[in-house]
């Protein structure tokens, strides 16, 4: 097994971040690509259902908080859509496979905003660009050594769906620096770095593949109060014991 270099670990714990490049191959990224495109051909998502995704507050809490299709995704494939994307009666107004949102852009945020452990330092994000991910096109931003402050606010579960603990900063828009992967190249995200990525106003998709992992030895707990859980269909998946 591949392990990071001690300068890359050195980095990693500088910054909150850490690209590594060339992870996949080109034909690696093209099979995962056929896949996520089967999947987006044969969705159905039903009328009550065409959920936008967004990170802003109230926009979350209106879209997302009150709606069970995203409280109860973690062990299920469902999807989130960019503004825009439906007409008032729900109807798609671009075309189905541009429309999903976790492709898309993101407004600043610490995953353990969503993604909740005590302790914290706990949970690592991996982001796979399936595409040229390039300032052009909407690559990731980083606050470097954001990760050390600790974590602004939290989504908790509440009876109406979800509800936020504390505020996000107005995080100053020249701290963030980019980060343009090409195609293949993996980027591990700390669960409190500050991170974004802007819109995609180019003619060029940046498809990506993203998850999370949890260090679940010495006694980590993951919140009860995040909304995302694990079901006795689907827990979390141990990747070594
Ligand atoms: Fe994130």
């Amino acid at each position: 097994m591949a392990c990071l270099s001690p300068s890359q670990l050195k980095k990693f714990q500088e910054d909150g971040f850490l690209l590594l490049e060339g992870f996949l191959t080109a034909d690696e990224c093209m099979a995962m690509q056929q896949r996520i495109g089967e999947i987006v051909a044969e969705m159905d998502v039903p009328l009550h259902c065409r959920t936008e995704f967004s990170t802003q507050e109230d926009e979350q809490l209106r879209n997302q908080g009150s709606t069970d299709y995203f409280l109860s995704s973690g062990d299920k494939i469902r999807f989130f859509f960019e503004k825009g994307v439906f007409d008032k009666k729900g109807n798609f107004l671009v075309p189905p496979e541009k429309s999903i949102n976790k492709i898309g852009h993101v407004s600043p945020h610490q995953d353990a905003t969503f993604l909740y452990t005590e302790p914290l330092g706990r949970v690592l994000g991996v982001w796979i660009a399936m595409e040229d991910a390039l300032l052009e096109n909407g690559c990731l931003w980083f606050i470097p050594g954001s990760h050390t402050r600790g974590v602004s606010r939290r989504m908790i579960r509440a009876p109406a769906g979800t509800s936020f603990l504390g505020s996000e900063p107005a995080w100053d828009s020249n701290l963030f620096v980019p980060l343009p992967v090409r195609r293949g190249g993996l980027v591990l995200i700390h669960g409190e770095v500050v991170h974004k990525s802007e819109q995609n106003l180019s003619n060029h998709s940046r498809q990506a593949y993203t998850f999370h992992l949890m260090e679940a030895a010495a006694g980590t707990v993951w919140s009860p109060e995040n909304w995302l859980q694990p079901t006795t269909e689907l827990p979390f998946p141990p990747l070594y014991i």
